[in-house]
């Protein structure tokens, strides 16, 4: 029973469209209106701002943090990942905004900081290195995630990490199709950093 009530609970933190609310709330924009249509940091930060993208990052990193650290906060043996996984699916199937969402990479990134805080920091050092390398968030997240995956599997040798990272980052390849179209077609906006955006 605290089981299933902790994964609604997670699934509706992972619901809340922190890009949506922070749009149509200070911008008066929706964000699924603008830029490449997502609900996440990149596409916050592509069309409102570094600080509009900025908190938009927190909010779904914290979502996820709330979501995964539950058994800690309740003292229930569960593990946090398999109940951050249902803010995952909040997240990319909001019951807020008409079960569509976004491509899940904060959110992740949020439950694995309630899970390893250190692999947390290194997969973030990891993020930002390659999106300042690539200058593309989207090759970043999914090269990022296919690295975390590894690292989970052969040095952390943790076995329910390695699974949860292997099909997240199944799952976010599937979410970045259309960017996957996009890099291929030569398409993809670009970030560099102090410059903005260029498509
Ligand atoms: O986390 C999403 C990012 O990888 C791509 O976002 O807006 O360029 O599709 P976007």
């Amino acid at each position: 029973m605290e089981i299933i009530l902790m994964l609604i609970v997670a699934y509706l933190l992972g619901s809340i469209p922190s890009g949506v609310i922070i749009g149509k709330l200070f911008f008066h924009t929706d964000i699924r209106d603008a830029g490449s249509g997502n609900i996440g940091t990149t596409n916050t930060y592509r069309v409102l701002g570094p600080t509009a993208g900025t908190v938009v990052m927190a909010m779904d990193i914290l979502k996820g943090t709330l979501a995964a650290a539950q058994p800690a906060i309740f003292n229930v043996p569960v593990n946090a990942l398999l109940i951050g996984l249902a803010a995952i699916l909040g997240h990319t199937f909001s019951i807020f905004i008409g079960f569509k969402g976004g491509k899940a990479v904060a959110t992740s990134a949020g439950i694995l900081l309630a899970y390893n805080w250190e692999f947390f920091l290194i997969a973030s050092a990891i993020m930002f290195t390659l999106v300042y390398v690539t200058s593309m968030v989207s090759v970043a997240s999914m090269t990022s995630l296919t690295l975390v995956s590894l690292i989970a599997i052969f040095y952390y040798q943790d076995w329910i990490l390695s699974v949860v990272a292997v099909v997240l980052t199944i799952f976010i390849f599937y979410r970045h199709r259309a960017n996957i179209a996009r890099i291929k077609a030569g398409t993809e906006s670009l970030v560099h950093f102090g410059l903005g955006w260029r498509r």
